[in-house]
This record gives structure tokens, sequence and C-alpha cells, in this order.
């Protein structure tokens, strides 16, 4: 959700500036806009893509310093007068915002006494003019930043200029992120590493609290009292954070077909001759720990329900949360909880509202994650990174496996239980099998789907969990209406649903509840309903639609959620929709 870019110095800032753009989208965005010095500050925006942006700005900006941004529209409607940049009432202070000020009604009514008038209706214009008001008042940009940071409540990443200096990009962070990128003659700044890798490979990022002042040669980081910070630059693996198509049409596409590889290099990294090499002192802390809850969204939950499984497996009783919902009512069942939080993008502020409650309360805490540098990774106990490259897609896929996959390691670590690498060994095979055999099938499947208005999953126990996820992500990039019940619960409600035609896509791995689930098929095909059965070879039956073979079915989220992935994919495709920028979703959803 909205992204930053800025750069000073020699190189094109507009080059910079587009493709930084073009390459954050991947989070979502209704309007986008720039803003540079030439002969006094030049604003373009509107609403649209960054396609339509770069049709309005001039060709040629002879400019040495500029910003740019995406805005998803929280405060105010997506209209041109609310997209960011935004200037101040006195023309002083340009500014790009990533985040929510919770309070920036009480803000905007203090200036208005003071005689400000605002132009649209976001939070962004009242921290841009309050920063006005101190800057008029003390003249010392740096200090006026450091007093307005302490009059804002909520979330912001923060990048200015003032129309005095074209030389000097200031930048200020809480709970939002922002990355500076350190180039030999020019400095960048962008809410993730991703924009800037073509023209570095060194960044510092910002903790929260901390503001400065970014020129062409010099990046000063203060902290909240005004002390000068060292920071210390890290280099990031380009390969792990390049945004590049490689020859696919879409991003959900190639990263589905990098699952194999993700689980592969995720093995690789956490068991090596045939040792587990998680941190001793996080085993330590989970085997000590009492009981495991689990807190995380959307993909990330239904990744946290499967590993609540993993850990009840090896004897340890877990809860499972949804982040947005533990935020408001905490429990902590158990004298010594430990928490794992889960987070492709590591920036999602419901989960960071957790984590706050977490600290106040002193608890242990891990946070498995995609995104090495991020919020969370950079403010959790412990963090494990799924190192699965850069998800570019809106609908996530290989981060989800990844999860799963990490978990199961995690798990397995605490019983040093190695079996689980042959396990998923195996469950690699099947991926590899699907990917090979069953595209044109799930194609087929798909153009029987793409015109139904509601669609079912069902499944028990870990297939349950699966589709969960494989509604979630049909609904959310096909927008057809599904749902995921638990096979059992049919019979309690859900199936008054069931009438002639209506699809019902149904996952039987598990041999325990294979024939139950085959009591239900009957109960659905009664009622009129088109079943999709997808079934490992030895609990099949010849009319079902796929079949793949066996393997430990505990792993059924590793080895048959790319059919769920590619369906929705190919349904999404046959309507015509834009598959990797869903409509009204971002990547990171860095508002509550
Ligand atoms: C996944 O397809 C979704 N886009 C969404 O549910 C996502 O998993 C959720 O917003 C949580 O994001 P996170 O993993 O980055 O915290």
């Amino acid at each position: 959700m909205c992204g930053i870019v800025g750069a000073v110095g020699f190189i094109s800032p507009k080059e910079y500036v587009f493709k930084g753009l073009k390459m954050l989208d991947y989070r979502g965005y209704d309007s986008a806009g720039i803003a540079y010095i030439d002969n006094g500050i030049k604003i373009y925006k509107d609403v649209g893509s960054v396609e339509h942006l770069l049709t309005i700005v001039p060709e040629t900006i002879n400019s040495n310093i500029m910003i740019g941004h995406t805005r998803w529209a929280t405060h105010g409607a997506p209209t041109k007068l609310n997209t960011h940049p935004h200037l101040s009432f006195h023309k002083r202070i340009c500014m790009v915002h990533n985040g929510v000020i919770e309070n920036y009604k009480e803000l905007k009514s203090f200036l208005k006494e003071k005689g400000y008038s605002f132009y649209g209706e976001t939070d962004t214009e009242v921290v841009a003019n309050l920063i006005d008001y101190y800057y008029l008042e003390n003249g010392n940009i740096l200090e006026t930043i450091k007093r307005v940071m302490g009059l804002l409540k909520g979330s912001y990443a923060l990048s200015i200029f003032t129309d005095d200096d074209d030389q000097t990009l200031y930048v200020a962070k809480k709970a939002s992120p922002l990355v500076i990128g350190l180039g030999k003659g020019f400095n960048l700044v962008a809410s993730d590493a991703s924009p800037m890798i073509e023209y570095t490979n060194e960044f510092i990022e910002l903790d929260d609290f901390e503001f400065g002042a970014v020129t062409k040669d010099k990046v000063v980081i203060y902290n909240k009292d005004g002390e000068e910070v060292k920071k210390e630059a890290i280099q990031k693996d380009v390969e792990l954070i390049s945004h590049d198509l490689k020859g696919y049409p879409h991003y959900m596409i190639k990263e589905i077909e990098e699952i194999p590889q993700t689980v592969k290099r995720l093995i690789s990294f956490y068991f090596q001759k045939n040792k587990f090499l998680f941190d001793p002192e996080l085993i330590k802390d989970l085997k000590e720990s009492d009981h495991i809850i689990f807190i995380a969204c959307g993909t990330s939950y239904h990744a946290g329900l499967v590993g609540g499984r993993y850990f009840e497996k090896y004897d340890k009783s877990a809860s499972r949360f949804i982040a947005s919902e533990w935020a408001f009512h905490p429990t902590y069942p158990g004298k010594k909880p430990f928490i794992i939080m889960i987070s492709q993008s590591g920036e999602t502020a419901d989960l960071i509202h957790c984590l706050n409650i977490i600290k106040e309360h002193n608890l242990k805490n891990l946070i498995i994650t995609n995104t090495g540098g991020s919020t969370l990774d950079r403010n959790c106990m412990y963090s494990l990174l799924l190192h699965s490259g850069v998800e570019v897609s809106v609908a996530s896929t290989k981060a989800y496996v990844a999860q799963v996959t990490l978990l199961a390691l995690l798990a397995a670590a605490l019983d040093k239980d190695t079996k689980v690498i042959d396990d998923l060994t195996q469950a690699l095979d099947v991926v590899y099998d699907i990917q090979y055999h069953y595209k044109p099938l799930i194609m087929k499947v798909a153009d029987e789907l793409k015109d139904k208005k509601n669609i079912f999953y069902l499944g028990r126990s870990f297939d349950y969990f699966l589709s969960l996820e494989a509604s979630l992500k049909l609904k959310e990039i096909s927008y057809i209406h599904s749902e995921a019940i638990p096979g059992g619960e049919l019979k309690h409600g859900p199936i008054a649903l069931i009438e002639k035609g209506i699809p019902v896509i149904v996952f039987i791995t598990d041999p325990v509840t294979a024939s139950s689930m085959r009591g239900n098929i009957e109960e659905v095909k009664t009622r009129g309903a088109k079943v999709y059965t997808i079934a490992t070879k030895s609990l099949s039956r010849p009319e079902d639609t796929i079949m793949v073979e066996d393997y430990a079915y505990y792993l059924s989220s590793v080895a048959v959620s790319s059919i769920a992935f590619y369906l929705a994919y190919y349904v999404a495709l046959a309507k015509g929709l834009n598959v990797d920028k869903p409509r009204n979703l971002a990547k990171s959803v860095t508002v509550e």
C-alpha cells in the first residue's frame, strides 16, 4: 500500500522515480504523482496508472531532486487533489507519505485556527502543513521534523523537500517502511529496496522514530531526541529482490512455478549434513514454552493453521488467531506462551499492532517472513526468513508454501525428526508432476468455472486448511464468491446452498478422513453439484478429476496447493482480469 520513491544527485531522477514507481506498483495503488524543483516546486499527479502519469509530465526535467508516490486511498477518495505529493499552504513544503496519521483531525483544526486552509481530505496534507507552520516559526527544517514527529500519532514514512533547497531530501519513519539506497554522487529513497537494485546494493534501513537528511553524497540520521545515529549500511542480494518476469506473462504464474526451488532453497538454509540449523536459543525457548500462539492474516493465517498442527504433533499445545482479532482481545493461554507471527511482507499493520502488545507483555516471539529488513523482521525477538525471493503478485503463492515448509521444518527440529526432509522431497515430486502434466486439465476446469457465481471447496483436516487457502486465492483474483467448508460441517448449514450445477471442489488426501469425504461427495452430488475431486492415488476413484502420487498427507499445502493456485490463475485469466493486481487489494497491507 502506497509506494514512496525519491532521488537526489546526478543520475536522472525522472528515470529512477518512474522505474521505481513501476517496481512498487505491486503494492497496489489508485493514483500516482511526482514532484521536483525546477524554478520552484513542480507537481504532476493524477488518478490512474504510472503509465498515465508519464504522459502528463514534461519529457525533459532539469532537476536535481525528485519524489514520487503511488497512493492507495485511505483518507479521502482517490481524486487528483488527494493524490501525493502534497504541497503546504505557503508552498514551502512538498512531501509524500505512506501510513495513517490517526490524530490528523485535531492537527487540522489546530492549523485551521492558525489560518491554514486545505485543498484535499488527506492526513498527509495536514502533516505537510504542520511542518510548514513550525518551519516558518523556527527556520530549522530538521528541528521542525523532530518536533512534528512528536505530535503525530499513527504510522508514517515521509519523504520531504523544501522550496529553498534542491540538494536535500528529508526522511522520517514510524511503523511504515523506508529504505535509503547509497550511490556514488547520488542517493535514493524508497519503500523497499527493490526499485533501487539497478543502482546500488547498499542500503540503510530507517528504524522507528528516526529522521534525517539525504544529499547526493551524504546521509545523516537522527534519533527522536535529535542525536545523530551511526547506521550500518547493509548489502542486499540482488537476485532475491529482482522483479524480472523471466519470460512469464504474469508474476503469479512465475511465482507458482518457483515453488519447487523455493522449497529446496529453504531446506538448504535450515537443514544441512543431517542437522537442523535453527538458532539453538530459539529451539530452547520453543521447547520450554507450554503453549504456542500463531498470529497472522489472510494466506499467512492459513499457513498458521497448518503450523499449529505441526507443533501439536510434537506435543506442543497451540492456538491460532487472526491478527486483527487478537489485537483487540489478546489472550495468552499457558504460563509460558511463545508467539509465532507469520507475514510474507513483514509490514502488515495488524500484525505490528499485535507485536506492540506482545512486547508490552514481554512475551517471547518469532516472526516468519519473506522480507529481511522489514519492520517485523527487525523488531521481533527471533526472525526466520523464507528466502523465497521477492513475491510480486498480490496473490501469495510461493511464500505460502514456504511458510508451511518452514513451519514443518521448525516443528520437526524440536524432536530432531529428520523424516520431514524425505516427506518434503516426496511432496516436491508431486509439485513437479502437477507442473509438467496437469496444467492443461486445470485450464479445462478453469474454463468450466469462469462464469460461475459461487464455488465451494471441501476438505477435512489438512485438506480443509488447504481449501481455505484455495478459496481465498480464487475469490481474490477471479472475483467469484467462494467458500471453504470442512466436510463434516456441510450438514450443519452450508448444504442448504447446494443446488443443481454448483461447482464443488474436493480435496481427498488424508487417509483418516477419506471415506467421510466420499460420503460428503455423495451428499452434494445428490443435490446436483458438479464435483471436481483432487485425490492421492491410493485414495482415488476412477471418476476423480486429478489423481496425484501419494505423499505424507500433512504436507497437502506443499504438495497440491499449486493445483489450487493454477486454478485461480487460469480462471482469472479466462475472465480477462488483472491477475497480479486484483481490484481493491494491496500486496503489503500497511494500514489497519
Ligand atoms: C494473499 O494472497 C493475500 N494477498 C493476503 O491474504 C495476505 O496473505 C495478507 O494480507 C497477509 O499479508 P502478509 O503475509 O504480508 O502479512
